[in-house]
């Protein structure tokens, strides 16, 4: 037994290492930053320690790679350009407030590039936008590049998009306009062209440990033996021969995405400095892809591995003590529960929420809402200074993570469930107003995902098939209330950019070898500047679905108990209905959907219990409820009834 407890050993290293570090840095132009940069190591080289330890003890070159890290880390602080943005503290508060919104999208689909998509500032803003996560873009080998998420070179924009002073200057005006700018860490795997892994194929054995190479097949087949395929209908298994290496090598996406090694400490230094590129470009937010998959140990699914969670808690350690000023976000598209596993100010501060997204298209689809009750009811509840991110569409597929266990609660059986949403969703079912595309269907499970722009899934696409403005009327409800859920839940709410103009599919992609196989390109598509003029033109679409987004952010922005304030899911008082309460010491709001065509009512009792005493004012329109008679609510209305005087 040692006799030092962690903490004690967290500090002796830390003694031994530091003179290393420091001697490193006294002639620095900035060396007065050291003292400052050492008192963040006092708070945080201990937590950064205990996951290292856990995760790389026992390797042979540990210490050399923790000065290593320390020397990053001091780069970093000492380099950053300006010293207050580094030393502030750094709560994160404004991932509680109401008017933190996001939008996300492709930076060449939206903006053209780099220096068109500095141009849509003022269109962002005018939409209430004040968080924008844009799709990788740096440097992708040409033809299918996965939308950008295999990276060839962090330290390099695609030139298609500009260049690294493009960035920086779009990434200024944003600060300057107040818009947090989040960028993705695509941190599980590399492309096969990545520096790293030309070097592994010219046969350097330093590389070769970076990725997970296996020439004997029996070996590869016990690490796959319990392996979920994410693209079955590209790949069965998730390894990929190469020539040049002479091996298999793990991929877990596409064969051309190389999972990197983990268990390798110089991996984790390497991707530390990857991860600085993109702080050194502007991201107040890095958004952590498939970060489900990054450990990887035989006998197991390799999927929300405990060990995964000490690598990203490792990291944002190490974000602590080179640029704490920056917050992680979580993207597990996986169960909900696993999801949750990821949120914490130790791990990642934000977090898609991947559950909602399913249950309100379920809910939406069935136009029951006793699965989206039950299943979000008790899963708002995350550590305090972590916030989720709710979002409905997105640039990837839905996918059916809503908890099975959830589903028998409700008396559903999931797996047929989510054969009957992917019939609907995809049009296949009697009556769907759906036109989403399936999405690495496969035949041996039955498991699919879908495809599809918003307006395409709620009705719009067939409405305009059959020239029925009552479909359409339909629809364009269908829009309001699901984003006006999306507005009031707790969280940030994510608008993926093209629905707010209630853009349709777009099928060209089936043109272009490079996507023809990866149904997602049907909801990405170019925003043309067109739409974005239409926007201003009472009577189309783009002005309807536009103006009613801006007035519902709008007034979410006025309203406090809509950021910061708790949720309170209210239980099933009528089978179409979804009600829930945000409310803070300011504020109290009562959000009502109706999530069917049908007429719904509620009695003047119901209306009592949900203490709506008096009458109510919807803060949407400023019209008054007299609730003595109960209060009635008309296909897919949506009510935000302003309840604070009525304590
Ligand atoms: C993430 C991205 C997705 C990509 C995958 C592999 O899930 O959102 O678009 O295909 O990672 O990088
Ligand atoms: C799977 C993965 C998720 C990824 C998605 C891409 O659902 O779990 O990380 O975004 O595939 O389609």
């Amino acid at each position: 037994m040692p006799s030092l407890n962690q903490t004690d050993q967290a500090a002796v290293a830390l003694q031994r290492v530091w003179p290393k570090v420091r001697s490193r840095f006294t002639r620095h132009a900035n060396r007065d930053r050291l003292a400052a940069f050492k008192h963040a190591l006092d708070q945080d080289f201990p937590r950064l320690f205990a996951r290292l330890i856990s995760l790389y003890e026992g390797h042979w070159d540990f210490y050399y790679h923790l000065e290593q890290l320390l020397v990053t880390a001091a780069n970093q602080w000492l380099g950053a350009e300006a010293a207050s943005s580094v030393y502030q503290a750094t709560d994160h508060a404004w991932i509680h407030a109401e008017d933190t919104i996001g939008a996300t999208g492709y930076v060449d689909l939206f903006g053209g590039d780099l220096k068109g998509l500095t141009t849509k500032i003022d269109y962002l803003k005018d939409l209430g936008i004040s968080y924008l996560h844009l799709m990788p873009f740096f440097d992708v080998p040409e033809g299918d590049s996965d939308g950008g998420y295999a990276i060839r070179n962090y330290g390099a924009v695609n030139p298609k998009i500009g260049t690294l002073d493009d960035l920086k200057h779009l990434s200024q005006s944003l600060a300057e306009n107040k818009i947090k700018l989040v960028l993705d860490f695509v941190f599980n795997h590399t492309s096969d062209q990545h520096e790293w892994a030309e070097k592994a194929k010219a046969g350097d054995k330093a590389y070769q440990d970076f990725y997970w190479l296996m020439r004997d097949p029996a070996e590869k087949d016990a690490w796959g033996a319990h392996l979920r395929d994410i693209f079955p209908d590209k790949r069965q298994g998730c390894f990929t021969w190469n020539d040049e290496v002479n091996a298999w090598v793990w991929t877990t996406f596409n064969s051309f995405q190389w999972d990197l090694n983990y268990t390798n400490p110089a991996v984790f230094h390497a991707m530390c400095s990857e991860m600085l590129k993109l702080v050194n470009a502007g991201a107040d937010v890095i958004r952590l892809d498939a970060l489900a998959f990054t450990w990887k140990q035989q006998g197991t699914v390799c999927e929300n591995l405990p060990k995964a969670h000490e690598l990203i808690q490792a990291f944002n350690a190490f974000l602590r003590i080179s640029a704490p000023q920056v917050a992680l976000k979580s993207e597990a598209i996986v169960a909900p529960d696993d999801v949750m596993g990821y949120i914490s100010p130790e791990e990642c501060q934000l977090s898609y929420n991947p559950n909602l997204m399913a249950l309100m298209w379920e809910a939406l689809a069935t136009r029951q809402t006793r699965l989206l009750i039950n299943g979000s009811r008790h899963r708002t509840d995350i550590p305090d200074g972590s916030a989720w991110v709710n979002y409905l569409r997105c640039h990837d597929d839905i996918g059916w993570a809503f908890a099975d266990a959830d589903a028998w609660h409700c008396g559903i059986n999931p797996h047929d469930h989510r054969y009957f949403l992917n019939q609907f969703y995809t049009g296949q079912f009697p009556g769907s107003f759906a036109r989403g595309v399936p999405f690495q269907a496969d035949p041996r499970t039955g498991d699919c995902r879908i495809s599809g722009m918003f307006a395409s899934l709620v009705g719009l696409e067939k409405a305009a098939e059959l020239n029925d403005d009552h479909e359409r009327t339909l629809a364009l409800k269908r829009i309001r209330m699901m984003h006006g859920v999306l507005f009031a839940f707790k969280g940030i709410p994510l608008i993926y950019l093209g629905d707010e103009l209630g853009l349709m599919n777009d099928h060209s992609y089936l043109d272009n070898p490079a996507h023809i196989n990866d149904s997602r390109w049907v909801h990405r598509m170019t925003v043309p500047e067109s739409a974005l003029a239409r926007r201003q033109q009472k009577g189309t679409t783009e002005h309807q679905v536009f103006s009613d987004l801006q007035s519902m952010l709008r007034v979410r922005k006025t309203q406090p108990a809509l950021g910061v304030g708790d949720i309170q899911i209210e239980p099933e008082y009528d089978e179409h209905l979804f009600m829930f309460r945000r409310r803070d010491e300011r504020s109290d709001v009562l959000i009502i959907a109706n999530f069917s065509e049908h007429r719904r009512h509620l009695s003047a009792h119901q209306c009592q219990a949900l203490r709506i005493t008096d009458c109510a004012t919807d803060l949407l329109t400023g019209n008054s409820f007299p609730c003595s008679d109960g209060l009635t609510l008309e296909a897919y209305d949506l009510l935000w009834l302003d309840l604070t005087t009525q304590q």
